[in-house]
């Protein structure tokens, strides 16, 4: 499904006009479409149909309550990685009970309260956190679950940053560390060992990383499963990649599923996923209005109201976002689309053919929906953009837009500053 498409030259979203929405709300605007997510978790875990995956959607991605209750609706529990995404993600009416919580640096504070909301397990990635977990289960009374997050070493192929798999990566336990590491949680009070995961980056081109890394981690799943009877789980992660560019190849479910289910069903064990951006990615996009058209002899700037602090992607990871106007044009200038922000590492775009829209009119930063609001600062004393949520003909505000007073709630000034 494409949520975002052309109606009489204005683009839309699902029914709704971007234009309107610009606006009724302001801009920058990030818009999510309902549609669009419930399309691909339904193309998803119908792929893997098989094997009736749990589906964790992965909170990090777009961790907007209105996103998060979405899923909730189509059955989903949820992958977080701090109290924070576990608190969002229950608020938003996920059961604790489908929650795993990820991450190398869990708290005893955040160890305690997932704990306490009786999760489903942990995915543990190293030794001394293993013991932190026992100690706090112990203290409380309660199981502390854990899947261990091996490290499968497996070349993901994708941005350096969001490769979380290869082994100088800080995820994880490597493979050949990884029973011993099981042993250690077996001799510890209060842990009961869940099962297996891993990760191995986002976003992933096809299956090919999956696989090898699933053939590296059968043998030691069927070792585990001999040996503790609560050991039912294998959670694969997330990494599910989208298109970014027109003409990009989708994520093909049908040769993913071919190699991995039966891989997944010879291990008899309980399948779980993680997938963010595979759901929300191309559900969102980022409207902005142009402010200035600069030039020098050099250049040529469209200078717009988003800007790094609202969408890091593409000084951060080098991400390509398609960016299109929302009245349709003809015309193109060729050049870079950049923010406010006094950095030259804002831009949304650089050296491209771009469509000419003149100040004041409005452009869209498409597959804006994942890692885009979540990753909003306030830097330069931005507020951050305003969410809505699409519909088919209705839309909401999910989110208001920051305030001057947002900005400094929580700030004081001590009375001997005078
Ligand atoms: C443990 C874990 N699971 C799932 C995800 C989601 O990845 P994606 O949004 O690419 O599906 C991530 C992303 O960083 C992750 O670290």
């Amino acid at each position: 499904m494409n949520a975002f498409e052309y109606r009489n030259g204005v683009l839309h979203a699902e029914g709704v006009s971007v234009e309107d929405l610009a606006l009724r709300h302001g801009t920058p605007l990030y818009v999510y479409s309902r549609g669009h997510l419930e399309a691909q978790f339904r193309a998803l875990s119908g792929a893997l149909a098989d094997v009736a995956p749990q589906v964790f959607f992965a909170v990090k991605a777009n961790s907007s309550a209105a996103v998060i209750r979405v899923m909730a609706r189509l059955g989903a529990g949820a992958d977080v990685v701090s109290g924070g995404e576990l608190f969002r993600a229950v608020r938003a009416g996920i059961e604790p009970g489908r929650v795993v919580f990820a991450g190398v640096g869990k708290t005893a504070a955040e160890i305690d309260h997932a704990i306490g909301q009786g999760i489903q397990y942990f995915t543990v990635e190293s030794e001394p956190e293993i013991e932190r977990i026992s100690a706090c289960a112990a203290r409380l009374g309660r199981p502390g679950r854990i899947a261990l997050r091996v490290n499968p070493d497996v070349d993901p192929k994708t941005h350096k940053y969001t490769s979380t798999g290869k082994k100088e990566n800080k995820f994880g336990v490597d493979l050949e560390r990884a029973e011993k590491a099981y042993d250690l949680a077996a001799s510890l009070p209060g842990i009961e060992i869940a099962g297996l995961h891993m990760h191995l980056g986002s976003p992933l081109a096809d299956e090919t990383p999956y696989v090898e890394a699933l053939d590296k981690v059968a043998p030691l799943c069927a070792r585990l499963r001999g040996r503790f009877a609560s050991f039912r789980h294998l959670d694969i992660g997330g990494g599910y990649g989208i298109p970014y560019r027109p003409g990009q190849k989708p994520f093909d479910l049908s040769a993913f599923a071919a190699a991995v289910v039966p891989r997944l069903k010879a291990t008899g064990l309980r399948v779980g996923i993680e997938p963010g951006r595979f759901f929300t990615g191309n559900a969102g996009i980022l409207v902005t209005t142009v402010q200035y058209v600069k030039e020098n002899p050099f250049r040529k700037f469209l200078i717009v109201d988003a800007a790094m602090n609202d969408l890091i992607r593409p000084p951060l990871y080098q991400a390509h976002h398609e960016i299109v106007a929302v009245r349709a044009t003809e015309g193109t200038v060729f050049g870079d689309v950049v923010g406010p922000v006094c950095e030259s590492g804002d831009f949304l775009a650089q050296e491209r053919t771009l469509p000419a829209v003149p100040a004041g009119g409005l452009l869209a930063v498409l597959s804006a929906g994942a890692y885009g609001m979540v990753m909003a600062s306030n830097y330069n004393s931005r507020g951050r953009a305003a969410e809505v949520l699409v519909d088919g003909a209705r839309s909401a505000v999910v989110r208001e837009r920051e305030t001057w007073d947002d900005l400094v709630r929580g700030e004081s000034i001590p009375e001997w500053l005078g």
